[in-house]
């Protein structure tokens, strides 16, 4: 669906680990559903009975699942969740907010695992329709921060640093070819980030000219 046919207004929160986007992501969805704002909160891998199990698959495989097999269950999920979930919200003129979408694809499999990432966007623009979000915000935090986090699963943390550090590094350097992506400084108090991403969304020029306004805002 190009942006021209879309009626409703595609937000994507991107980041890695731990870097806090799940949370925020919430506290946004919370303030425009309170103006009256009809706000669709989803996720990938996920969003639909499919995509959860498909979640589930990713998750319990951790280590034992190949960069390529990895690549296509994510593709998998995204296929189903546009076509089912996205699509639809975004026609019916609805503020769709999703944890995580392509770019995830491009910074965690092409960069992070080293699959060609020419052939990862090709991927990931068949899985999406074409569907390119409004704007993503990329929550961004140091690696350090991230595996501080991650309490209680000290294993393997070096490689998991290492990893994390490509996928960082990633998110930053792709945010700066395209100019729907902004990336957030999330390594401060939930209450400053959730501001900064409050005033960013809440003045996008297609915000305002394809969602409904609210009723009480
Ligand atoms: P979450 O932490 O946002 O719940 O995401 C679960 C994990 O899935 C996270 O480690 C990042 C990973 N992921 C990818 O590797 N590629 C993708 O395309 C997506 C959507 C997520």
């Amino acid at each position: 669906m190009s942006k021209q046919r879309r009626k409703g207004f595609f937000l994507v929160f991107e980041g890695i680990d731990k870097c806090g986007k799940s949370t925020q992501i919430k506290l946004l969805a919370q303030r425009w559903r309170q103006k009256g704002l009809p706000v669709v909160l989803t996720r990938e891998p996920g969003g639909t009975p499919l995509g959860e199990n498909i979640r589930q698959l990713l998750l319990d495989a951790r280590g034992d699942v190949s960069p390529e097999a990895e690549l296509f269950l994510y593709e998998a999920s995204r296929a189903h969740h546009v076509s089912r979930v996205i699509g639809p919200a975004l026609r019916a003129g609805k503020i769709v907010l999703c944890d995580r979408f392509s770019l995830a694809t491009l910074a965690y499999q092409a960069v992070g695992r080293g699959l060609p990432i020419k052939e990862t966007a090709h991927l990931n623009t068949l899985a999406a329709s074409g569907l390119v979000p409004d704007l993503t915000l990329v929550l961004d935090i140091p690696v350090k921060e991230s595996v501080r986090r991650m309490a209680g699963t000290r294993d393997r943390m070096e490689a998991k640093t290492s990893f994390l550090q490509k996928v960082r590094a990633a998110y930053l350097c792709l945010a700066k070819t395209e100019p729907h992506i902004k990336v957030v400084n999330a390594n401060r108090s939930l209450k400053e980030i959730h501001q900064n991403i409050f005033l960013i969304a809440e003045n996008h020029p297609l915000l305002k000219a394809r969602a409904p306004q609210g009723t009480n805002s």
